[in-house]
């Protein structure tokens, strides 16, 4: 059987619930402390092995490929400062992994986005990773659903309990279960009103794909919201060969969404070596005040 060795980083989207923030700024390149939201993308693939990730991209989102890319001005001034801390950070992110980037030229939805790697992926399992999600965990998600394609060959997607109302931002699974955190899936569903939603199993962001997928975008027609949606290919793919879904192990966060946002901040923030002692100090004492927030 095949190894997973390529990531597909579908990054094109406009990042609507953070303007004006992302008016020009993509929401991709984003700060979590001191690094970009998909540099920690970037950085869970190559912690899996992947050296092949391909992110798909769009016309206002230039700064993600220059993040990657070398500055030599920069580097010329770390080393005449003698900065080699700053330094061997901005050396470090060109070599993570070999990065190819693909422009997805009008905004069609996520099945198109991952369509656009079709050449590039070949007839392979292929990870995709949402550009705007990360995950903190001891063993990074993508992995986890690769030791599920590796013991299955089948597609397997990351799955993730979502409360009530919820359910309607995501694409949702009717799953059984069939084993400790893993699920055997009978029909998926694009962002459904909550009456109609088949569970609160929803899909996390994370998928591992067999190339039978790129045939099944081809067959899709535009659904919710007008856009080729990947969840309905997935229905297609699921139909002909079968599909798991992966509850992971691990904390996931959304950061097209504020308070998605926000909250990785503070956990990554709270886990920092030098900032995560500051932050409790300060913690306390904005609940010592007479008034506490
Ligand atoms: C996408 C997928 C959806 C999935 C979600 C996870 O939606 O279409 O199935 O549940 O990511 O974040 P988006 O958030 O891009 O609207």
């Amino acid at each position: 059987m095949l190894v997973v060795m390529k990531a597909v980083i579908p990054a094109a989207g406009w990042g609507v619930r953070f303007l004006p923030l992302t008016k020009e700024q993509p929401k991709e390149m984003l700060p979590v402390i001191d690094k970009p939201v998909i540099q920690y993308v970037v950085e869970e693939a190559v912690k899996a092995g992947i050296q092949d990730i391909i992110i798909i991209t769009g016309r206002h989102k230039r700064t993600i490929e220059d993040h990657f890319d070398r500055s030599f001005e920069l580097e010329a001034l770390l080393q005449n400062g003698n900065r080699q801390e700053y330094l061997q950070k901005i050396k470090d992110i060109c070599n993570l992994a070999n990065l190819h980037f693909i422009r997805q030229k009008e905004q069609k939805g996520l099945g198109d986005a991952v369509y656009h790697a079709r050449y590039h992926v070949g007839d392979e399992p292929f990870a995709v990773m949402l550009g705007d999600t990360i995950h903190v965990s001891d063993v990074p998600v993508v992995k986890q659903l690769m030791d599920v394609h590796a013991a299955t060959g089948k597609s397997v997607i990351a799955a993730e309990r979502v409360p009530g109302p919820k359910v309607k931002d995501y694409g949702v699974l009717d799953a059984r279960k069939i084993g400790d955190r893993l699920y055997d899936i009978d029909d998926l569903v694009e962002k459904p009103k909550p009456e109609d939603a088949p569970s609160d199993l929803c899909i996390a962001g994370t998928y591992v794909l067999t190339p039978g997928i790129f045939e099944c975008i081809e067959r899709t027609a535009p659904g919710y919201n007008g856009e080729v949606q990947l969840t309905d290919a997935l229905r297609l793919l699921k139909e002909k060969e079968g599909m798991l879904a992966w509850e992971f192990e691990g904390r996931r966060y959304d950061i097209g969404d504020i308070p998605g946002w926000l909250n990785a901040q503070f956990e990554l923030g709270l886990r920092h070596p030098i900032y995560g002692p500051k932050m409790r100090e300060h913690i306390r004492t904005l609940y010592q005040n007479e008034k506490p927030i």
